[in-house]
């Protein structure tokens, strides 16, 4: 039998529910389709660290290196870990490690789901750059409390980095409907933002078929709720491609719908699928949380891996369950929990 295996870190807060919600749904598919997700779960995050001092063991890279795929629920417990030490550590220094320099994020509103927008027929997928940019950690503090104080924090942008990126959004975007927006702020940014826009047209010249449009990432952002159906594939920096993910996410009914994939294209390293929202300390340990994310993340993972039939039953699975309306999690307007949702679509996946 086919078997892949994968790290589990479900991390903080909600991530350990709509984890323990989603491993089932995976498994399920996998038994349907003939494979096995062999799981090894690490109990890392805010708790470890409490206890150890770090996020993760001191081998943490080491040890996930020699898995195919990481399933991450969330990171950050601010009573526990400064979110920025907590992120920085772990979440973001694996995607910078893996040279997980992908992060691909498909926006659109799953059946029987309410986008706030009155006309939602968009399919958008962002793909962000996830390894350098304004998240690099570069810059520092002086004169710590002082009036002198100083804070710098540099964005740094390489053109190995920015082509590689905008490369693969041309690909995809070849792919799909050859339609693809570049959001910079090359209006403001002139450094860095103008050697994007000047990377991104050489790049264009090798693609030609592509219509390739750039935008000022704040016109994107309000593009996005005012004519999301103009916009098929994003490229965007880190930052960039932060933000419009969580309008992205927003627009397709929420932060429980919206999926992530952090792709090493080169498969030297484990790529790592999670969820685009966070720990979600408001409601975490509630049971109330939504899982579709972080099984639509899942759903990607298998793709990745290789089992595009599987990927495809848990989407069909996901959308039978979501477009019959009759389990629905608080967000999405009902009272079932988190558990239920996810046991909904393992059962729905004997359907389809
Ligand atoms: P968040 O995404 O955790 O929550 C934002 C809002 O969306 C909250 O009201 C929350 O209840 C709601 N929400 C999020 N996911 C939901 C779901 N699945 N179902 C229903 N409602 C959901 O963002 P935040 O509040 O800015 O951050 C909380 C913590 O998570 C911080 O420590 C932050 O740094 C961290 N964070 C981690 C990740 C990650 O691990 N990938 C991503 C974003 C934020
Ligand atoms: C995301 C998150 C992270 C990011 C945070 C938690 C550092 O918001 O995955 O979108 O900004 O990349
Ligand atoms: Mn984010």
């Amino acid at each position: 039998m086919r078997s892949y295996s994968v790290a589990v870190i479900p991390g903080d807060g909600i991530g350990i529910e709509v984890v323990a919600a989603a491993l089932p749904v995976l498994h399920a598919a996998g038994e349907r389709h003939g494979f096995q997700l062999d799981t090894t779960h690490f109990p890392w995050g805010g708790a470890y660290y409490a206890r150890h001092g770090e996020m993760m063991a001191a081998d943490g890279l080491q040890t996930l290196r020699g898995f195919q795929a990481i399933l991450l629920g969330a990171i950050g417990d601010a009573r526990l870990v400064p979110d920025h030490v907590s992120l920085h550590t772990m979440l973001l220094e694996i995607r910078r490690r893996f040279q997980q320099y992908i992060n691909l994020r498909p926006h659109r509103v799953l059946a029987g789901v309410r986008s706030p927008l009155r006309e939602a027929d968009f399919d958008i997928l962002c793909i962000r750059e996830n390894s350098e940019g304004e998240y690099v950690g570069a810059g520092g503090r002086a004169h710590v409390g002082t009036p002198n104080e100083v804070a710098v924090e540099t964005a740094i942008f390489t053109r190995q980095g920015v082509e590689r990126v905008l490369r693969f959004a041309f690909e995809q975007a070849r792919q799909r409907s050859r339609r693809l927006a570049i959001a910079t702020k090359s209006n403001a940014q002139k450094h860095s933002m103008v050697f994007w826009d000047e990377v991104a047209a050489a790049v264009a010249a090798d693609y030609p078929d592509v219509a390739a449009t750039t935008y000022h990432v704040d016109a994107l952002c309000a593009r996005l709720i005012t004519h999301p159906a103009s916009v098929d594939v994003v490229v965007a920096s880190n930052l960039f491609g932060d933000i419009l993910t969580d309008v992205g996410a927003a627009i397709q009914g929420g932060l429980g719908f919206a999926a992530s994939a952090n792709l090493d294209p080169t498969r030297t390293y484990p790529s790592m699928f999670e969820s685009v929202h966070g720990s979600a300390p408001d409601i975490a340990g509630r049971n109330i949380a939504n899982p579709c994310a972080t099984i639509w993340a899942g759903a990607m993972m298998l793709e990745f891996l290789g089992e595009r039939a599987a990927a495809a039953s848990v989407m069909r699975a996901l959308e039978t369950v979501t477009g019959a309306a009759q389990v629905r999690t608080p967000d999405m307007g009902g009272q079932h929990t988190t558990e239920e949702m996810g046991l909904a679509i393992v059962a729905a996946l004997g359907d389809v």
